[in-house]
């Protein structure tokens, strides 16, 4: 939660007071705040655990896909790790090279896939083939334009749930997960990419799921990349370049985080190192770590209730209280879509007593519930939803017809860019779009 609170008790990012931009008729609620320099500061960090081995950190751009944010991270030297053909046109246009870019997910359509075959020079670094079927389409794609498809296959070590040690909505690297080439797949897999002269087989990766807060089921999946590597060695028809370890890296929410992303990256390169793997460049695809703890969502307290609930607690304690804020699922999904949870806090510390809130949004769905958190007994103006910059404004919608929230960029202390809230009246346009045919 890199917000740090001033001496005299106001809630500051990237050096810039949030209770001044909350109350700022210009900004207004709801508002996400990104530090960029800081999410920059977190790719340095990342980016020396590889020592001088080569690597590419492949941003997941699904993360959080603001222009300033994206551009902030490839001028940082990331690539991005891309799942559309609009987020790889995104990537493009924020500066990434062609090679620097990956493109993941299960069912890349086929204008995707030529359009990852065509851009630039050859193509893109590598489109990550997440099926024998989908190996086909790509290699018939290639050949179809004139072009040899440069892949990477990406297996699922088919670990259990439990041992990913993540929600199950996020764990992708599992038995009943839709991500991925089953191990039993593996070598047939391989062999056909060997022989097809239109596939050029550029790495092996695997993404095991997201939040992971200790290496161990990372490492496990990495090893077998690695094995799988070496098996490679000397077949003719490999062209092995790297070997892509996925993303994944947690952050502390709240309730701690045992490993540092630098540290994934350092045990992962002394097993590496073991596998005699070194000669091959090492990629790995965060989003998260770099952009979710850089970012607040700012929201202005609607109005607070209290409604009976337990008659024989303390007195502060005998009325649940409920403060309705003005941002709700619609502004950031994770609470509702994973029972994840984000701290929530004022603008202003006040002194005294402070009591639980179930803070609420204000759209129509009891899931629309950031949870129970301590505030002072005289609700804030405003609050902050700390740790918001990953999967926060690219999971919104406009949901019971509300307005997209705001984005606003800090770069070096000063507020440097604005994306404005859109305006309810669009939504109603858009509602209203439909034309007689
Ligand atoms: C293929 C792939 N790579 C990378 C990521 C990024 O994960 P995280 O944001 O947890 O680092 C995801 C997210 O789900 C993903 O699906």
């Amino acid at each position: 939660m890199p917000v740090v609170w001033t001496e005299s008790g106001r809630l500051e990012l990237g050096g810039v007071d949030l209770e001044r931009l909350a109350r700022d008729p210009e900004v207004g609620t709801p508002t996400y705040v990104y530090d960029l320099s800081a999410m920059v500061q977190e790719v340095g960090r990342l980016r020396a655990a590889f020592e001088s081995a080569p690597h590419l950190v492949a941003y997941a751009v699904k993360a959080n896909s603001a222009g300033p944010v994206v551009r902030a991270l490839a001028g940082a030297g990331c690539g991005a790790d891309v799942v559309s053909g609009a987020e790889l046109d995104l990537a493009l246009q924020c500066g990434v090279p062609p090679e620097r870019i990956l493109f993941s997910g299960v069912a890349k359509r086929d204008d995707e896939i030529d359009q990852a075959l065509h851009v630039g020079v050859d193509g893109i670094g590598a489109i990550q083939v997440e099926s024998i079927e989908e190996l086909a389409r790509v290699s018939a794609r290639a050949k179809g334009g004139g072009r040899r498809a440069r892949i990477s296959l990406r297996v699922n070590p088919e670990a259990s749930v439990e041992a990913l040690g993540t929600h199950s909505h996020i764990a992708t690297g599992h038995d009943e997960a839709k991500f991925g080439i089953p191990r039993d797949d593996v070598a047939a897999a391989l062999e056909l990419a060997l022989a097809d002269r239109h596939i050029c087989l550029a790495g092996l990766s695997a993404h095991i799921g997201s939040q992971l807060t200790r290496t161990s089921a990372y490492l496990e999946a990495a090893q077998m990349l690695f094995e799988l590597a070496e098996g490679l060695q000397g077949r003719p028809g490999s062209e092995l370049k790297f070997v892509d370890t996925g993303g994944g890296f947690g952050i502390d929410y709240g309730d701690g985080c045992d490993a540092s992303p630098a540290r994934f990256v350092r045990e992962t390169r002394l097993l590496m190192r073991q596998a005699g793997a070194l000669g091959l460049a090492h990629y790995v695809e965060p989003g998260r770590s770099l952009v979710a703890a850089h970012a607040v969502l700012l929201a202005t307290t609607i109005q607070h209730k209290a409604t009976p609930y337990r008659p024989d607690a303390p007195l502060s304690l005998a009325r649940r209280r409920w403060l309705m804020i003005d941002a709700g699922m619609n502004d950031l999904l994770r609470p509702a879509l994973y029972q994840a949870r984000h701290r929530v806090t004022e603008l202003t510390r006040q002194p005294g007593e402070r009591i639980p809130y179930r803070v609420v949004g204000p759209v129509c769905e009891s899931s629309d519930d950031f949870g129970v958190h301590e505030l002072p007994v005289a609700p804030p103006a405003h609050v902050a939803i700390l740790d918001a910059g990953a999967y926060g404004y690219t999971m919104s919608s406009r949901y019971n017809g509300r307005a997209l929230p705001a984005e606003l960029f800090i770069d070096g202390g000063d507020v440097v860019m604005v994306r404005k809230r859109s305006e309810p009246r669009e939504w109603v346009d858009d509602r209203l779009a439909a034309e007689r045919r």
